[in-house]
């Protein structure tokens, strides 16, 4: 990969992608993202050269200085970009596609069960939002979103939304997906009860029973002294 022509392409990326960017002189100069970005070209060039002390050490060097942890052996895509950096990790499996975005504070982490690819893979054009941690061996697919904020632990389709902790997706496609539907197909406490509704009607029909008993002794006691008070009265 030729390091001008990253530099240019993530120059641009940042004039399409931020409002508040600035001529290429100052974009260059100003946004940590970037340099980590570039940093981490050079330290995954040296992974794979054999020369992994020197990338590692370079790569906790890129972390003092901007704030954002990317391990040399991860895959990143053309024109990456991350805004106001500061608080990012990207785990070693990691893979990220072309032209994807991430904020300050997102984890492309490991869930810490598994070992091996443990680290997300995010398609092209995934945008992942300020704070949010995606975590395991899971596929973000192409123009998906992640809100800020979010805990993503399962895929997340192509051209979705998701937020939320867990993530859940909450447009897809362009139209939105009904949350109550999805969390009570998710969680077991929503499912109908048959045999709790059963025995709730029973317990009802019990309590009516029990009412109709009681109306009829009282009825009966009732018959029983006046038939003792005619008996007395002859
Ligand atoms: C998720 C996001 C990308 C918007 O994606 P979108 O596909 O346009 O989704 P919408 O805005 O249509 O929102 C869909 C639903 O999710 C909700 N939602 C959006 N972002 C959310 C978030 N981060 N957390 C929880 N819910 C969120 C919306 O309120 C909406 O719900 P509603 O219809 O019940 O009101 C955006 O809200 C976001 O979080 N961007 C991150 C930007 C960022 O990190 N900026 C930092 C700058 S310093």
């Amino acid at each position: 990969m030729n390091i001008f022509r990253v530099i240019a392409e993530d120059i641009q990326a940042v004039k399409d992608r931020d409002p508040a960017a600035q001529n290429s002189f100052v974009i260059w100069l100003t946004y940590p993202g970037l340099h980590a970005r570039w940093s981490h070209v050079i330290e995954h060039w040296l992974w794979n050269h054999g020369l992994r002390s020197l990338a590692r050490i370079s790569s906790q060097f890129t972390r003092f200085m901007t704030g954002v942890e990317i391990h040399p052996a991860a895959r990143i895509g053309r024109r990456f970009f991350i805004d106001h950096a500061m608080g990012v990790i990207i785990g070693e499996t990691t893979i990220i596609g072309d032209d994807c975005t991430l904020y300050q504070g997102v984890t492309l982490g490991g869930t810490g069960k598994e070992t091996g690819k443990r680290h997300p893979t995010l398609g092209n054009n995934v945008l992942v939002g300020v704070g949010a941690s995606v975590l395991g061996n899971i596929t973000i697919g192409d123009n998906a979103k992640v809100g800020g904020g979010a805990v993503v632990v399962s895929d997340v389709p192509p051209n979705s939304t998701a937020v939320g902790i867990p993530g859940r997706v909450v447009v897809r496609d362009g139209q939105r997906v009904e949350i109550e539907k999805q969390a009570a197909a998710q969680h077991k406490e929503n499912l109908p009860d048959l045999v709790g509704e059963k025995c709730e009607g029973l317990g009802e029909r019990i309590a009516e029973l029990e009412a109709e008993m009681m109306q009829l002794r009282a009825l009966l006691s009732v018959n029983e002294q006046e038939l003792e008070f005619t008996a007395s009265e002859d």
